[in-house]
């Protein structure tokens, strides 16, 4: 099997390092053209330079803030008028750490616009394009904590929840137009986002960072964290034609950390 995304446009969210960057890198190494979103210009110009060209791919970026949903939808709206999108990886940084008490009803509507609008306007913007074609792909960085909810995660234990839901709905809705809208499910990935939940951690409790680390990677059956190339390949499987009677599932990458069925 040989992934040919040759002639796709895809876009990535997050895109300028992570999981997003390496999405982004293993699906032009397949062939796809791809559009980053993230803040800075600088930063997506370097993630751009990364990416393949010797295909003919032709790779650009928009800058957007995931964290300012108005400004996100004007410059998304306006960028994305016209254009022909196959493959949406939808996927922002991820929502402060805390528990339920600590977390305020304005930080679950920051989180519901960051986690949830997003996905829900990027999809609907470019869902038309590909009904026209007879062809997507949507795709949503999702968490584990869907399954197993994290101490001290409760604004993505929240808001990730929702999505897969919403997910599996759309999925519903769009299979009949060739689409599919599937879900992943992040274990622990070693990317700037777990390391600085980490120094969190270790600053609140005391506890020495590299302890704490070795612990986590300890806890996890692989014993390690996931490289996110990893995650670059099954985001690219999930993005191909030989993917397509894959819909409206959660797929956990976690090397084996759920405990869960
Ligand atoms: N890594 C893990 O183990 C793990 C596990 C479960 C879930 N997840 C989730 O997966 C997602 C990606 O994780 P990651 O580890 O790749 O995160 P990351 O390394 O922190 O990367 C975040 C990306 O988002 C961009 N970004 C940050 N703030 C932004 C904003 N306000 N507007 C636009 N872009 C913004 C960053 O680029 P700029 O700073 O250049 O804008 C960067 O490209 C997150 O939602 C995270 O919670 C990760």
């Amino acid at each position: 099997m040989k992934i040919d995304l040759k002639g796709y446009q895809a876009v990535v969210g997050g895109a300028t390092r992570g999981l997003g960057l390496a999405t982004a890198q293993q699906l032009a190494a397949c062939g796809a053209s791809v559009t980053l979103l993230a803040r800075n210009k600088e930063k997506l110009e370097a993630a751009k330079n990364t990416l393949d060209v010797s295909d003919g791919q032709q790779h650009n970026y928009l800058e957007v803030d995931f964290a300012n949903f108005e400004s996100f939808r004007a410059a998304t709206d306006k960028f994305f008028a016209g254009k022909k999108v196959d493959i949406l990886v939808n996927n922002t940084n991820g929502p402060a750490a805390g528990s339920v008490i600590q977390k305020t009803t304005e930080d679950y509507q920051q989180a519901f616009d960051l986690l949830f609008k997003t996905y829900h306007h990027l999809s609907h913007l470019l869902l038309d394009g590909m009904k026209e074609r007879g062809f997507g792909r949507i795709l949503n960085v999702s968490s584990v904590t869907v399954k197993e909810p994290l101490a001290n995660l409760i604004l993505s234990n929240t808001m990730r929840t929702a999505v897969v839901s919403w997910a599996k709905s759309l999925s519903k809705e769009a299979a009949p137009f060739g689409i599919t809208v599937n879900t992943v499910l992040t274990g622990s990935f070693e990317t700037e986002r777990i390391e600085s939940l980490i120094r969190s951690q270790s600053q609140e409790t005391g506890e020495d960072f590299e302890g704490l680390l070795n612990q986590k990677k300890q806890a996890i059956p692989a014993k390690r964290f996931g490289q996110p190339e990893e995650y670059g390949y099954l985001m690219a499987f999930l993005a191909s034609p030989f993917a397509g009677y894959i819909n409206g599932a959660s797929i956990p990458i976690d090397g084996g950390a759920l405990n869960c069925l």
